[in-house]
């Protein structure tokens, strides 16, 4: 956790980064009000770090992001700018921060973007507050990212539609859902959506468990399946656990792969609250003269926790539901 002189903010700096996620225009409207309300200016910077690096940004009124709250997607756009890693680069982005006499910055993205955030701390003490915004909701230290729970409601949706047409034609199903490095998504809409078996990155399984389990399944009465998949590293991988369960057993699994859709669309209520709470707590982190931190979810309250320590930990997928689907689904 960092500490500045907040007397003398004048202007605060917002801007979204690395991959969007529904509920972000709803953090951006509650970092430009709340900053209003407090009598600083508001500079949007447009494309995430890139934006900054090629200064380009907007000033933010109270009417520019009205009608926004519902919409998916950024008005600010996102970008992953991997050349941040460069502290070269870095430095470059801190002068230009300094030339448009922002104050103090609210990074609205993942724990990459967080990344640079504190690096503008640490090298140039730019003054940063994070706001967790990714639908992967692999962030430590807060119980929820903004966006999550919109992407998972998108894919349990489409889990919903699937089981229908696979009761009705007896099938067995593979749905990939996102997640590279993480199996949040997977598998909470895989214990909502009554899946047979979650595949994530974090509790890895064999295909000839998956076997027993779609056998299993056969020899208790059941007539169709569902087995959701995180996409991990690769996407696509759905197609090759269809091709090992199809060598191993002669069953045939058809595939869907939701990709982007889980990116987009209106943000549920519960992602608008989070980011209306989280977007009005990071002005005022930076009002307070608090800087280096997290938005966090926490029982329910939203509070500031140290970039350094969440950016050092890994979150975990609750154990407890990884436990439920063999008791549930069998
Ligand atoms: O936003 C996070 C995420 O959705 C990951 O789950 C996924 O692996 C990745 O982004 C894909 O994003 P992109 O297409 O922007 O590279």
């Amino acid at each position: 956790m960092g500490k500045f002189n907040s007397e003398n903010i004048k202007t605060v700096g917002v801007f979204t980064s690395g991959g969007d996620a529904p509920g972000m225009n709803a953090a951006i409207r509650a970092v430009v009000r709340a900053a209003l309300t407090k009598s600083y200016s508001v500079k949007g910077y447009v494309g995430g770090y890139q934006g900054i690096l090629e200064g380009d940004s907007l000033d933010l009124e109270r009417r520019s992001v009205a009608n926004i709250i519902q919409r998916g997607g950024t008005i600010l756009k996102s970008k992953r700018c991997l050349d941040f890693h460069k502290p070269e680069v870095r430095e470059r982005a801190a002068k230009q921060i300094k030339k448009d006499n922002v104050d103090g910055l609210i990074c609205i993205g993942g724990d990459g973007s967080f990344r640079g955030a504190q690096a503008l701390w640490n090298e140039h003490q730019i003054p940063t507050v994070g706001m967790p915004g990714t639908i992967d909701n692999d962030i430590a230290g807060t119980d929820s990212t903004i966006g999550f729970d919109t992407a998972v409601n998108t894919a349990l949706e489409a889990i919903d539609r699937i089981r229908d047409t696979a009761a009705s034609h007896n099938r067995l199903f593979i749905v990939e859902v996102m997640g590279r490095d993480s199996g949040f998504i997977a598998t909470t809409v895989g214990v909502a959506g009554g899946a047979e078996e979650i595949f994530i990155p974090e509790n890895p399984t064999t295909l000839d468990k998956v076997v027993e389990t779609i056998k299993a399944g056969v020899e208790s009465g059941k007539t169709s399946s569902i087995l959701v998949t995180a996409e991990g590293q690769k996407p696509g991988r759905a197609y090759d656990l269809a091709e090992g369960i199809r060598k191993r057993s002669g069953f045939e699994a058809k595939v869907c792969i939701l990709g982007h859709i889980q990116r987009g669309g209106r943000p549920t209520a519960s992602d608008r609250l989070l980011a209306s709470r989280m977007g009005t707590a990071a002005v005022h982190y930076l009002s307070e003269g608090t800087c280096n931190v997290m938005t966090a979810l926490q029982n329910n309250s939203v509070v500031p926790i140290d970039l350094d320590t969440c950016l050092n930990q890994k979150k975990a997928v609750l154990k407890e539901l990884i436990q439920l689907t063999p008791i549930l689904s069998r």
